[in-house]
């Protein structure tokens, strides 16, 4: 994980080692079938939603509580303010406190603090340096946990292995393919960007396909390709969603902003309408090899994937969001030591 000078964090499934991710597979899979109870007694864990969330907040608030903590949650909206993340800057502006002091406050009554930051949604080269979370992480004295910023979303990405394993038995030598689908509100590319990485580093063979203008974030497709190439898997890249399909174990739909477009609304949503045959339906999922369909949530139904597949007997999307539970059960016991 991420080491400040005081604390290890986790903002991407990067920061775990092989070894340490193998584990905390094998270790969700375990508190699943036990319905792990108990070990974080008089634990108190922080949650700060600067953006929306239903499952992760709602997972992550029931793993500890499960636990035996106490999980305080904290909307930005409704419970306090804008925090200014640029070191020196002079405080004039919107924000009235600094995050290097709500983090070391915040260290002093909390043994875990999760956040989704908030996007400025201006131009993605600022976005994905994912300045919010990094500031928090080099103030924190207390493990910090990515709840979602621009570039990444490593509890998703977990429970997405988590998922995986358990439906297939193994993961290595299976292959994935994720299907970009339309949505009016696209979701930002955090998922797939984690999806991606942690694919390809235990050994899935990834198809990715989207419409032209919709490519992922180079580095961290230049950092997947990498991954791949050390631990012999694969990644294919291309605007066919009946290619990307063929074949595949696991269909995983997923809308995504283009980068391109990032911060220009009129030239994305000009860009979208272009797009409307992006559905995951049951002709598409009929190409894969029993292919079983996932999706983080929250999904369109019938715009991005239809009904039918959806309710199908071949859909994990309930599976997935459960083991959002469990997995984040069992990343809180690593990181407390429970
Ligand atoms: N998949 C996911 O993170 O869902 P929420 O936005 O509802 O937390």
């Amino acid at each position: 994980m991420v080491e400040s000078t005081r604390q290890r964090h986790l903002i991407s499934l990067q920061d775990l080692g092989d070894d340490e991710l193998s584990t905390l597979i094998e270790a969700s899979l375990v508190m699943k079938a036990a319905a792990t109870r108990g070990g974080l007694e008089g634990r108190t864990a922080g949650m700060l939603f600067f953006r929306g969330s239903l499952r992760t907040r709602t997972s992550f608030e029931a793993a500890v509580h499960q636990l035996g903590g106490h999980g305080l949650n904290l909307n930005a909206a409704t419970d306090f303010w804008d925090l200014e993340a640029r070191s020196g800057s002079v405080m004039d502006g919107r924000a009235p406190e600094h995050i290097r002091d709500a983090a070391e406050v915040l260290s002093r009554y909390l043994d875990v603090l999760a956040i989704r930051p908030a996007l400025e949604g201006r131009d993605w080269e600022s976005d994905r340096r994912d300045a919010s979370i990094r500031a928090w992480a080099e103030h924190a004295r207390v493990p910090l946990i990515n709840m979602e910023s621009a570039l990444w979303h490593p509890l998703q990405a977990l429970a997405d292995m988590m998922t995986v394993h358990e439906a297939l038995g193994a993961i290595r030598g299976h292959r994935l393919a994720i299907v970009w689908t339309h949505s009016p509100t696209p979701a930002s590319s955090a998922v797939v960007h984690s999806l991606l990485t942690s694919s390809v580093r235990l050994g899935l063979d990834v198809s990715v396909a989207h419409p032209s203008g919709y490519d992922l974030d180079g580095e961290v497709l230049g950092c997947a390709r990498d991954i791949a190439e050390r631990s012999g898997s694969s990644i294919e890249i291309g605007h066919s969603r009946e290619e990307a399909a063929t074949g595949a174990h696991i269909v995983y739909a997923r809308s995504w902003q283009s980068l391109e477009d990032h911060g220009n609304p009129t030239l994305a949503a000009s860009r979208r309408a272009r797009t409307g045959e992006w559905i995951i339906d049951e002709a598409l999922l009929a190409r894969g090899s029993d292919a079983r369909l996932m999706h983080a949530g929250p999904v369109r139904r019938n715009l991005e994937a239809t009904d039918e597949v959806l309710d199908g007997p071949r859909s994990m999307i309930y599976e997935q969001a459960e083991n959002r539970l469990h997995s984040q059960k069992a990343l809180l016991a690593k990181l407390l030591g429970a």
